[in-house]
């Protein structure tokens, strides 16, 4: 069983890659089933065809779904919901307002992680692959459920037994309505709900996160940013996707410029991925809509490879506190003292290796921080960053 996360910035080829990748499992024998979570219903484009909240199959041991993520909302938080609003209306605030705070960012993409959950339950497919949307909302989405337990565990045990003391006493000395347990309940069992997510997206014999990016500076940007977050949480990375490389078959002089500008990010994408497998696909004369079309996508993005593979272990460090410091631990095999050098240029660290160069962007908590000291330990880089220099 694989569950694929397909992410990237909007427009760079997430739906065109989801939806190839899922052709190509299919054809190869594999259960698939491909879903979104954007409610722009794009992979209905992609497809050229219409399918809804459920499974549809689409072609033999292919199906797809675009999740409905209103009508969920209502289905499992709606209790939750009423008694905030309840709430909301006794201090005075009303209307539209109130009704956005009932409601957390995020909260649709929730459930569409509940319901990638319950088919890796099912046994029904080999392979989910998700089309996400965009990457901020997938990093918030691929936070949620870590958030939420700290939330959970902090506040619930305690809110509950507040309530059950403090209630009698508030109703007594004001019209607050204090929630009852019925809402804490609501609100228990919408939280059980998402067990078991965290367990099946951070096992890399389950999960990998693809990232689709085009060779353009932005773009590649916040692709690696997204990287270091998602390494950050726990989440593996197997591939990069380049998309819309131009051909060698285009020998335009009018493109001569272009395609020495994408060798410069191509070289940037070997630099920030360094330990992720990188594939490149070309930019195709026409939109590659239509099965057919992302059957050829999907060839000459595998080739023949096996697209449920697990490519690579790509997580660019692992971070432990010691002390007051945070001490960045990177794999740097085949280094040998004296042979790595660090340098730091604001939020981006270049780690050079014999011949080799591999970058990586700190997550904001880190690039705060001071580089202390650097030792290598058995393949491996401990950075030390301390708060003082
Ligand atoms: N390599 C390519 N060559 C030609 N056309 C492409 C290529 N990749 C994607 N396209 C086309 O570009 C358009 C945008 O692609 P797609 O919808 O896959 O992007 P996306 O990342 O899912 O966008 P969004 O962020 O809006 O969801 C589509 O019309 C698609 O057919
Ligand atoms: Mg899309």
């Amino acid at each position: 069983m694989r569950v694929l996360l397909i992410t990237g910035k909007g427009g760079v080829g997430k739906t065109t890659v989801s939806a190839a990748t899922a052709v190509h499992a299919a054809d190869r024998g594999y259960r698939t089933l491909v879903m979104s979570t954007d409610p722009a219903h794009s992979l209905g484009d992609a497809f050229q065809l219409d399918f809804g909240d459920h499974p549809t199959a689409i072609q033999d041991r292919l199906a797809a779904q675009q999740i409905n993520s209103q009508q969920r909302i209502e289905e499992s938080w709606g209790e939750v919901r009423d008694a905030l609003t309840e709430f909301f209306d006794w201090s005075g605030l009303k209307g539209i307002e109130a009704e956005e705070l009932t409601v957390f960012p995020g909260m649709d993409e929730i459930f569409s992680l509940v319901t990638v959950r319950d088919h890796v339950r099912s046994g029904e497919y080999d392979l989910i692959v998700v089309d996400c949307a965009p990457t901020a909302e997938t990093l918030r989405l691929l936070s949620l459920p870590d958030v939420l337990a700290w939330y959970m565990e902090k506040m619930f045990p305690i809110g509950r037994r507040v309530a059950k003391v403090v209630r009698p006493v508030i109703t007594k000395v004001t019209s607050m309505p204090v929630a009852d347990d019925k809402v804490f309940e609501a609100v228990s069992r919408f939280y059980d709900r998402l067990d078991g997510i965290r367990e099946i997206l951070s096992d890399p014999d389950i999960t990998s996160a693809r990232l689709v990016m085009n060779p353009e500076k932005m773009v590649i940007a916040e692709a690696r940013r997204t990287y270091t977050y998602l390494g950050l949480f726990g989440y593996m990375v197997d591939a990069a996707i380049v998309n819309r490389v131009l051909p060698a078959a285009v020998d335009d002089s009018y493109f001569a410029r272009w395609r020495e500008i994408q060798k410069g990010h191509l070289a940037a994408v070997e630099e920030g991925f360094a330990d992720v497998a990188i594939q490149h696909l070309r930019l195709f004369d026409e939109e590659m809509v239509g099965i057919e079309r992302l059957r050829q996508v999907g060839l000459e993005l595998f080739g023949d490879s096996d697209p449920t593979d697990r490519f690579s272990d790509g997580r660019p460090f692992r971070v432990e506190d010691v002390g007051d410091d945070v001490v960045m631990i990177v794999a740097v095999p085949l280094a040998e003292r004296g042979d790595v050098d660090l340098m730091r240029h604001g939020n981006e660290l270049v780690i050079t290796v014999g011949p080799y160069r591999r970058s990586i962007i700190l997550p904001d908590s880190l690039s705060r921080r001071h580089v202390r000291r650097a030792q290598l330990v058995e393949g491996e880089l401990r950075i030390t960053f301390g708060l003082e220099p």
